[in-house]
């Protein structure tokens, strides 16, 4: 076996774990925006003040936008390890592999901070995570679409 063939098979080795770790990364993700779904359904159960009163009311809307975006950004780690063997391997994916697990955590984390300390009737300074985040997220998609000529 040459020494380039091998080369390139660490390569494909490599990229192959890569797209596996956005698998992994992408289904404990999903846990946990799964798992805040869950608390949001205690919270209407219970009838709790802190979430579903007037005052707190920018609380329900951050909370439920944080479990819907992170569920979603979980999802799409998911699809783009699945996808990523048809992806040309390159070193401008580990750009967009940081891109989207900085996506995952500021944009639902931004949502959910925001809900955390609110100024009624504005979210609180939390929120300001999640541009941030929407633009990691653009980056990422774009990176990653570029592989796929
Ligand atoms: C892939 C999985 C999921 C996705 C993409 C998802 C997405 C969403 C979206 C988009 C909303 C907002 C709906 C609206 O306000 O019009 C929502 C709300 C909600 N979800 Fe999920 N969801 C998922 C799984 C779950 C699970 C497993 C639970 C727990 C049983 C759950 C509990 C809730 C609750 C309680 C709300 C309403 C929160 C409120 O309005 O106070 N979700 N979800």
């Amino acid at each position: 076996m040459s020494e380039e063939t091998t080369t390139s098979e660490i390569d494909a080795e490599a990229h192959a774990a890569q797209g596996r770790g956005h698998v992994r990364f992408g289904c404990y993700a999903l846990l946990v925006f799964i798992a805040l779904g869950f608390a949001l359904e205690v919270f209407h159960a219970m009838r709790f003040g802190f979430y579903l009163s007037n005052e707190t009311e920018p609380r329900r809307l951050m909370w439920t936008l944080a479990h819907a975006h992170g569920s979603l950004i979980a999802v799409i780690h998911i699809a783009f390890g699945a996808a990523w063997a048809q992806l040309t391997a390159d070193p401008r994916l580990a750009t967009a592999t940081l891109c989207l697990r900085g996506a995952m955590v500021a944009l639902p984390g931004g949502f959910f901070l925001g809900g955390l300390w609110v100024i009624p009737p504005d979210p609180g300074i939390g929120i300001a995570l999640v541009p941030i985040g929407g633009l990691l997220l653009v980056a990422a998609i774009a990176l990653v679409a570029r592989q796929t000529r």
